[in-house]
């Protein structure tokens, strides 16, 4: 919009409210994160803007209905899907149980961190985020008191960040539990290595220091070098009674191959760890959608610097990809702001070389848009949702976030954020 002031930009998004994992993702007590959505409610106010809510691409809308309409498409719709471990019970238990005092979490990224921080957290300080009322109920019956997290590889592998990392060795009443023999062997062995990596080396030193927090009520422990195996349930013979998980079994790995590339590798030996709660957080994947060429092995849309290739690596006119989609669920939002900019650089370059948009001949501007669009989904008896429909959703949320002194209410269903729009 910046670069050519007559483009016309629709946003389809398939929930009636913006902001993707910005809103449903990042931790509720990181609320200076969700600062950027200021940032996108500065665009969404210029009239050559459109949210279109609602709208499942792939369900509600085409390709074809699509390129009949505009000339250039970016895809962005995330990464959805949860990486799964292919392991024996996976899918057997995993259930909503919400019940136990240990909590085995599997997997070491921010994530597995932030999902932890939030189990331990005292819960006023909870209470005043914009957590839900239900999540929050839940924590407030049923007080986690220790959490393992597990990794298959070592400490010097770890996927989350110095921030995340104090965070938790700074938690109020919780102490810090790890293999100190492991973690004092890994940093002797590669301390060259380590001293010329400035975020490794602050990683670890906040590790190293964090031996030291040693008491609490709560506590939380990282365990490396453990491969999940199997999910094993309480013996239960009555098959019409749901089966709870009792432990997850280990397979016990050692480390080899280069620093920068270390894998992995089992000895053979196993371990049980008892629980009777268990959070897989290993990652996410994106999925294709109808009419986009796909790679199964990289999980993304095949791109050239966010122009999509077809399997013959051919750019593919007026079709383009950013976020996670583009690039693999990697990156915090600065990194997927960053890869936006390099997609719309390509477009406005496209544009400027006449190179052929969605229609066969060059950029012209004189497709409908969401003007042709919008009809057509009413057709179909979707209720498509406005910009200023969310804003009444939002108005809602806020509402009833006043009333319990926190910054909004969140609604956690579509039906509900939807009925607002019917009184
Ligand atoms: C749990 C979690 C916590 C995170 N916390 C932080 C943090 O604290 N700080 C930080 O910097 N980064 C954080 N990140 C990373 C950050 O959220 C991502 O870098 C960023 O959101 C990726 O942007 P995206 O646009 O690719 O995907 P998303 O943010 O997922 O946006 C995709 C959008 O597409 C929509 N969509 C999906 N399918 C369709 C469809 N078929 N039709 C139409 N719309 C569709 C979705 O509803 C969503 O709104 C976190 C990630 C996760 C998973
Ligand atoms: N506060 C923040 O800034 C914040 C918060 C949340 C998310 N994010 C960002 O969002 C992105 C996604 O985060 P994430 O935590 O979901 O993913 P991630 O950083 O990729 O971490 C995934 C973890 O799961 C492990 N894993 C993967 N497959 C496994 C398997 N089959 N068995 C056992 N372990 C397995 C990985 O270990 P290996 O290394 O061995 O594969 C890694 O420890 C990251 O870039 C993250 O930084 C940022």
């Amino acid at each position: 919009m910046k670069e050519y002031p007559s483009t016309l930009v629709d946003m389809y998004e398939a929930l009636p409210i913006p902001f993707g994992l910005v809103r449903y993702g990042v931790a509720p007590d990181h609320p200076e994160v969700k600062n950027v959505q200021n940032r996108f409610e500065e665009v969404a106010n210029d009239s050559r803007y459109t949210f279109i809510g609602n709208v499942k691409y792939g369900e509600d809308l085409t390709l074809k209905d699509l390129k009949s309409q505009y000339d250039a498409i970016v895809f962005s719709y995330g990464a959805s899907q949860e990486k799964s471990l292919g392991i024996k019970n996976e899918n057997e238990y995993i259930k909503n149980i919400f019940s136990a005092r240990a909590f085995v979490v599997i997997g070491q990224g921010n994530v597995a961190l932030d999902v932890s921080r939030i189990l331990l957290m005292d819960i006023v300080e909870l209470s005043k985020t914009d957590i839900t009322e239900y999540a929050l109920e839940k924590l407030r019956n049923n007080r986690i008191k220790n959490v393992i997290i597990v990794g298959r590889r070592g400490p010097l592998q770890v996927s989350f960040t110095a921030k995340e990392l104090r965070e938790m060795i700074n938690l109020p009443n919780t102490k810090f539990h790890t293999d100190s023999e492991l973690l004092k062997n890994e940093l002797s062995t590669n301390i060259e290595i380590i001293s010329k990596d400035r975020p490794l080396k602050r990683l670890m030193q906040i590790l190293e220091k964090g031996m030291y927090h040693t008491s609490g009520y709560k506590s939380w422990s990282l365990k490396f070098l453990r491969s999940p195996h199997e999910f094993i349930a309480h013996e239960n013979d009555d098959p019409s009674r749901p089966k709870y998980v009792r432990a997850v079994r280990f397979q016990i790995n050692r480390l080899e191959g280069p620093l920068e590339n270390r894998v992995a590798v089992p000895t053979g030996e196993m371990e049980e760890i008892e629980t009777g709660l268990v959070l897989k957080s290993v990652g996410y994947r994106s999925i294709p959608l109808e009419g986009l060429p796909f790679d199964e092995n990289k999980g993304i849309v095949p791109n050239y610097k966010g122009k999509i290739l077809d399997n013959d690596n051919n750019e593919q006119p007026g079709l383009y990809v950013a976020g996670w989609l583009k690039r693999g669920p990697q990156g915090v939002i600065a990194t997927t702001m960053n890869d936006a900019y390099e997609t719309a650089e390509v477009i406005v370059s496209d544009i400027k070389q006449n190179k052929s948009m969605l229609s066969t001949d060059t950029f012209n501007a004189t497709k409908q848009g969401s003007k042709a669009i919008i009809p057509i989904l009413h057709q179909r008896g979707i209720r498509t949702v406005s910009y200023e429909d969310w804003k009444k959703i939002e108005e809602r949320e806020n509402e009833a976030g006043r009333a319990k002194n926190k910054p909004r209410e969140k609604f956690g269903r579509v039906e509900d954020a939807m009925r607002v729009l019917d009184t």
